[in-house]
C-alpha cells in the first residue's frame, strides 16, 4: 500500500436501494462539497462495494450524517457487506423514504442529503461518485437559534485513517473572519 491519506474526515453513511427496495448502508469518509449552487458533492467509493452497483443502477443515493450516539452502528456498516447482510435489520438504523427522490434515508441521522447521480469518474482504486443534492434535511435539534448547524449539538464522528480511530469535535476555538475582526489585516 502507498501513502495512507493523512486528511481527517467526518464519517457519513451512504444509502441506496436495490430493485426489491431493500436499502443498504455503507460507511464512508471520503466526501467533499464541490459546488454550492447547484449543491454538488462527491464521494470516493470502491467498485467492489455493494452500494457502488446500487448507486450506478438506481441513479440516486443518500448521504446521512450520524452523530457519535450511533458510532458502533456506523462502524458496523463499514465492516459488513450489503450483499450478505441487511444492515437496516442488524443495526438500530430505521429506513425512511426520501422526501423528494426514491431513496432510503436513515431516520436517526440528523442531517440527510438526497442526491441524484450526475457522473461516476474512474480515478484509481476508488471512483468519484458525483451527485447533485436535491433535498437537504437538518434536524432542528442540532441547530442554533438561527437554524445553523451547531457542531457541538450534531456531534459528528471524525475519522483518522492513519490510526484507524474515531474522534469527537471539541470546543469552538474561533470564528470565520476572526483575524479581521481582531484587527489583523484590517
Ligand atoms: C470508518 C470507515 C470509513 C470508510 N470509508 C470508505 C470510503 O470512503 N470509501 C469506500 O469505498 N469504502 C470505505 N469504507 C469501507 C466500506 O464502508 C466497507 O467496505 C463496507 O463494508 C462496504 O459495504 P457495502 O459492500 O455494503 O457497500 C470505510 C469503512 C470504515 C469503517
Amino acid at each position: 500500500m502507498g501513502v495512507i491519506p493523512p486528511i481527517p474526515y467526518p464519517v457519513v453513511l451512504l444509502t441506496a436501494k436495490d430493485e426489491e427496495k431493500i436499502g443498504n448502508i455503507t460507511t464512508l469518509i471520503w466526501i467533499g462539497t464541490f459546488s454550492q449552487e447547484p449543491f454538488i458533492i462527491g464521494v470516493a467509493v470502491k467498485k467492489k462495494r455493494y452500494s457502488y452497483g446500487l448507486v450506478k443502477k438506481s441513479g440516486v443515493f443518500g448521504i446521512n450524517i450520524p452523530s457519535q450516539d450511533h458510532l458502533v452502528d456506523a462502524d458496523y456498516c463499514g465492516y459488513t457487506k450489503g450483499s450478505t447482510v441487511d444492515k437496516f435489520k442488524e443495526t438500530s438504523f430505521t429506513p425512511v423514504d426520501g422526501k423528494v427522490i426514491d431513496v432510503p434515508m436513515i431516520k436517526e441521522c440528523p442531517v440527510k442529503l438526497e442526491c441524484k447521480l450526475l457522473e461516476i469518474k474512474e480515478l484509481g482504486d476508488h471512483d468519484l461518485i458525483i451527485g447533485e443534492v436535491v433535498h437537504t434535511e437538518i434536524d432542528p435539534s442540532v441547530c442554533d437559534e438561527k437554524g445553523r448547524i451547531d457542531l457541538l449539538k450534531l456531534k459528528p464522528i471524525i475519522a483518522n485513517y492513519p490510526q484507524g480511530t474515531y474522534h469527537m469535535v471539541g470546543d469552538r476555538i474561533g470564528f470565520w473572519g476572526m483575524s479581521m475582526a481582531g484587527g489583523r489585516g484590517v
